[in-house]
């Protein structure tokens, strides 16, 4: 028996790196160990959030600034954060999130050149202490992301940048993971195999149980 308390662990990777698939496998692993999890995303993963994700998502390209665009990220960010992270993690249960805080750094800081103190002084305002545990980054080649993203149903609009966007966003999320080696865990996974997913239930396991 695992003792119940709360951990809260995010993925992020770039589009066609597998993260939402390896969310719900960490998840299933969890669950079928008697763990009390929730999976989550952003953005969206309340009511609200959902609401706001999707004004963000659909339709034009350039629909929003991209100052717009972030404020809006941030407002989804601190919808969820009320109304479903911190509830979930003060009854002590263990969440998953696909995509948090180092996705706005990564898309909008790095790759579309927002400045990092807007995103800042409003995480410093929002989050508190409800930061991740443990981030997994997954790395994938930019190839066989986009032979990934072509077999969706659902294409979204970042689906449509260019290749030279992808590469900035993903070394962008490199290099945040490089900056705290206890938290963040870069792993490749160009390759579709269940090996993955194996590796990470173990290094969940590993800092869980610290
Ligand atoms: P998501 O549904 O996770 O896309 P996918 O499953 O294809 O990886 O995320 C939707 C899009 O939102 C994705 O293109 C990344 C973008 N995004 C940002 O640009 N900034 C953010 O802060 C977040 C959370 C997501």
């Amino acid at each position: 028996m695992y003792k119940k308390k709360s951990f809260f662990v995010t993925f992020e990777g770039i589009e066609g790196s597998g993260k939402s698939y390896q969310c719900k496998k960490l998840c299933n692993s969890l669950k079928k160990k008697g763990i009390d999890v929730t999976l989550t995303r952003e953005p969206g993963g309340s009511h609200g959030a959902e609401k706001i994700r999707r004004l963000i998502l659909t339709g034009l390209k350039d629909k929003f600034s991209k100052t717009t665009d972030t404020l809006l990220y941030l407002a989804a960010r601190n919808e969820h954060l009320e109304k479903k992270l911190i509830p979930s993690i003060n009854k002590k249960k263990i969440v998953i999130c696909d995509r948090y805080i180092d996705s706005t750094m990564a898309y909008q800081v790095y790759g579309r050149g927002v400045k990092k103190i807007l995103v800042d002084s409003i995480h410093k305002n929002i989050l508190g202490n409800y930061k991740p545990q443990l981030t997994f980054v997954l790395k994938v080649n930019l190839k066989k992301a986009f032979q990934r993203i072509k077999k969706r149903k659902h294409i979204n609009r970042y689906d449509k940048f260019p290749k030279k966007f992808y590469e900035k966003v993903q070394n962008a999320f490199i290099k945040i993971a490089k900056k705290n080696k206890k938290v963040y865990f870069v792993i490749e996974n160009s390759k579709d195999t269940n090996k993955t997913e194996k590796i990470i239930l173990n290094k969940f396991l590993e800092i869980f149980k610290k």
